[in-house]
């Protein structure tokens, strides 16, 4: 588990209380605008039956965007390193199930879940990880092993880091480098780089549950 990561909310946190600021989003705008871009791989019925995962998932807030959105049939888990993350969840949302830990340890005991979507949860350099590309595939390898139909995420767009002031916490990806290493665990992999000019979604959907 990644030190520097618990300590960069934890600051956050203290600083801001439980809003979206703690999870280091500028607005909740931007925050929902990250999650619009992973629904299309959710099935299109808000009646749909269907497990998600949500790493990295803060305070539920995309659990709290689907419901908002219509969806009533989600049986949804979110796992964070942060236990005051998971505990104001869990308070928020009963009916939800919460796990505190590093997504990278849970191992293939986790089980599987229809989708698994991560927003913002790769963004931030992790120490044990010398070579950040490393430190998203082995998060990526996971979401892929722990879906059965799909999976989406987002990272920061090396496209975009001029946006912001130097800040070496902050990696920023090649879209084009981790499409093309997700293709090659799912085809029909989509790239959306057009919803924000510093952030962009992977998005993979497949038919045979077994595939990933
Ligand atoms: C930018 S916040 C986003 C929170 C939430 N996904 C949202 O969009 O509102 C990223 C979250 O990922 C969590 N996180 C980072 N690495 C993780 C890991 N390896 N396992 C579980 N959670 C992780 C952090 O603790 C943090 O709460």
């Amino acid at each position: 588990m990644s030190e520097a990561t618990k300590q960069f909310y934890a600051g956050l946190l203290q600083r801001h209380g439980t809003s979206c600021r703690a999870l280091s989003f500028s607005s909740v705008s931007t925050q929902h605008m990250r999650f619009s871009a992973l629904l299309p791989v959710l099935p299109p019925a808000l009646d749909a039956a269907f497990s998600l995962l949500d790493v990295g998932c803060g305070f539920a807030d995309l659990y709290g965007f689907l419901l908002e959105a219509g969806y009533r049939n989600i049986d949804y888990t979110g796992i964070d390193i942060m236990p005051e993350f998971t505990d104001h969840a869990a308070a928020r949302y009963p009916e939800a199930t919460f796990v505190t830990g590093d997504f990278l340890r849970l191992g293939p005991q986790a089980g599987t879940y229809d989708f698994v979507l991560s927003s913002g949860a790769l963004n931030l350099v992790n120490e044990q990880y010398p070579d950040h590309y490393d430190f998203v595939f082995a998060m990526v390898e996971q979401m892929y092993q722990t879906a059965a139909q799909g999976v989406a995420f987002n990272l920061l767009s090396a496209e975009g880091k001029r946006h912001f002031a130097h800040d070496e916490r902050f990696f920023y990806c090649q879209a084009e480098r981790v499409l093309e290493h997700c293709r090659r665990k799912a085809p029909a992999t989509e790239l959306d780089h057009g919803y924000l000019s510093y952030d962009f979604a992977i998005r993979s959907r497949w038919e045979n549950p077994t595939a990933g």
